[in-house]
């Protein structure tokens, strides 16, 4: 239901990826789901997705397998009950998804039977990845789109950033403190927008943008994590960002990831002479975790001074390289690389956001009626280091967790008495006179979490970070309660506190676990913990 600049709906999702999507198809059987996306509804990680999606598949592996991968590769930080969980509803949430209709890879078998075409990737120690050639996102993202746009039960809103959550305690109102709302501004008319529901949930996605290098699309600013902090929501393990080993290195390519695959299909990472160096540093050598892969490739570029390192799928046949990754193929054509005849120049790239809002095994956080499920939410399941694939994987399982928990207190919703929210009020503000503030700021905050608060950190560098964040966030503060706000504004004010996040978490950490290496403490201490934010 819209008025004019007033919406109502029962379920408010923010962010129309795997993750939102999944929910709003799920329970639009029930009740009146209204999904939001800050551009199109296609523009998220999920449909740059190139891998695929893990599960046990082959009768020859098994969900302890699965369990155990995601324990190693996730160094000693995971909670073991909610990688029990994913990994045990995993084969039932692939199959919704392929009932929904998804289509993945099939091989015929030596017995003449069709099955999935399972890839391999890093860390696991069986073929389990379900995949669409080398775009396993683009069919997740249009199937289910095609689903919600279709659903009568289901709003879409494009073209709108959710700006804050409204919560009953920001209002003054008696009671258990629970979200009602949120304010959104229409980037269409520049408006803000109120919207009335009695449960949202984010699945805004991660912070990669918050690193000068990402594999990720524009949307990934950690508006969900920023607007939960504010809302009081406690946020863990931020300071496991992510680093893919390998985005392309090209001055024409931005973001352009090569997939993991590539690698468990046989490539191999190759110093500037051509020589391999994983073999060196890992048993698994170029299928080792993705924190210990990115690292080399670091350690090599640094110290042989290089631009990047290369990978090599040239050694096998073309024909398979190319229905393989066609994707990869024709977009490196593009540029002047040819795959299956040179190696490609790579570079680690910040790719995925492992901690994020606290959320428990069916995405309730801290405050009531608010859910986080995706690469926003911190689940417990990816520790210190996401295993490859498990994060598609961990929207669809968490994001039907959420469907069920949210039907069950749909009844009592109904019959609750719905506050009336105040229209979002800008009569003190104007508009901006120094746009370039933004763009600058913008800059300055991407560069310095590259250079401080990258792959290898230290305490000084974490200082210093700390100290221009916090600069930075005064400044963006002050610009936020002096001028109209802007779309630009909105990432940038999101992206400076969730860097604060980042540092903070990083600062506590007196050691080097997974994704997080830092100088001063290179040992792993015992009794590791997850590092948890209190607002
Ligand atoms: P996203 O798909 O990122 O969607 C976020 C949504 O939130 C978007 O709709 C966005 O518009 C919206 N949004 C954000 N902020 C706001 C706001 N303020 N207001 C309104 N809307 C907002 N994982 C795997 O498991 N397998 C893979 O093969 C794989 N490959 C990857 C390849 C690439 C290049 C990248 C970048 C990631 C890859 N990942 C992979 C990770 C995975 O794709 C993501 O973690 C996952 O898709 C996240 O889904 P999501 O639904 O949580 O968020
Ligand atoms: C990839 O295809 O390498 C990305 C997989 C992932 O991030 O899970």
């Amino acid at each position: 239901m819209t008025h004019g600049l007033e919406h109502r709906t029962e379920l408010l999702v923010i962010g129309s990826g795997a993750a939102g999507l999944t929910l709003a198809i799920k329970l639009a059987e029930f009740a009146k789901v209204m999904v939001i996306a800050k551009s199109q509804l296609k523009d998220g990680s999920t449909y740059y997705a190139q891998g695929g999606v893990a599960a046990v598949f082959d009768e020859a592996d098994s969900i302890d397998s699965h369990v155990e991968d995601t324990l190693i590769a996730g160094a000693g930080l995971c909670d073991r009950q909610a990688v029990h969980f994913t990994a045990s509803n995993a084969r039932d949430a692939l199959e919704w998804l392929i009932g929904q209709g998804a289509h993945f890879d099939t091989e015929v078998d030596s017995d003449g039977h069709s099955r999935y075409h399972l890839t391999r990737e890093g860390g696991h120690s069986h073929r389990r990845i379900l995949h669409a050639a080398d775009a396993t996102g683009k069919e997740i993202q249009l199937t289910l789109q095609q689903q919600a746009r279709q659903h009568p039960n289901i709003t879409v809103l494009e073209g709108y950033n959710a700006v804050d959550l409204i919560t009953s305690e920001k209002l003054g109102l008696p009671g258990e403190n629970r979200v009602l709302g949120a304010y959104v501004l229409n980037c269409g008319s520049d408006r803000v927008e109120t919207v009335h529901a009695d449960f949202v949930t984010l699945a805004t996605g991660g912070a990669s943008k918050v690193y000068q290098y990402s594999s990720n699309p524009d949307v990934s600013s950690g508006d969900g994590i920023a607007m939960a902090w504010r809302a009081g929501c406690r946020v863990a393990n931020m300071e496991f960002n992510q680093f893919h080993p390998t985005c392309l290195y090209h001055p024409e390519a931005r973001n352009f990831l090569l997939t993991e695959a590539l690698r468990g299909e046989g490539a191999h990472l190759l110093r500037p002479d051509g020589s391999r160096f994983m073999p060196e540093i890992h048993p698994r050598a170029e299928l080792a975790p993705r924190d210990i892969v990115a690292r080399a490739i670091d350690f090599e570029m640094k110290r042989l001074g290089a631009d990047c390192m290369y990978l090599d799928i040239s050694h096998k046949p073309a024909e398979f390289v190319i229905k393989h990754f066609p994707t990869i193929y024709e977009r490196c054509l593009e540029l002047g690389i040819d795959i299956t005849k040179q190696a490609i120049p790579v570079v680690p790239a910040a790719h995925y956001t492992c901690g994020g809002v606290m959320a428990d095994l069916n995405g309730a956080t801290d405050l009531k009626g608010l859910y986080a499920i995706g690469e926003v939410a911190y689940s417990g399941l990816h520790g210190a280091n996401r295993m490859a694939s498990n994060s598609l994987l961990e929207c669809l399982v968490f994001a039907r967790a959420a469907a069920n928990h949210i039907e069950a207190q749909l009844a009592d919703a109904r019959a609750a008495a719905k506050p009336q929210l105040p229209a979002w009020d800008d009569s003190q503000v104007v508009d901006s006179d120094e746009q370039v503030v933004i763009a600058h700021n913008w800059h300055e905050l991407r560069l310095f979490m590259w250079d401080y608060v990258g792959i290898v950190r230290s305490d000084k560098r974490l200082q210093r970070a700390l100290r221009r964040a916090e600069m930075l966030n005064a400044e963006i503060q002050q610009y936020y309660s002096d001028f109209h706000i802007t779309s630009d504004l909105l990432e940038l004010r999101n992206l400076v506190q969730v860097a604060e996040l980042i540092i903070r978490c990083a600062m506590e950490r007196k050691e080097s676990r997974g994704l997080h290496f830092t100088l001063d403490y290179p040992e792993l201490q015992d009794n590791p913990k997850p590092t948890i934010l209190v607002p």
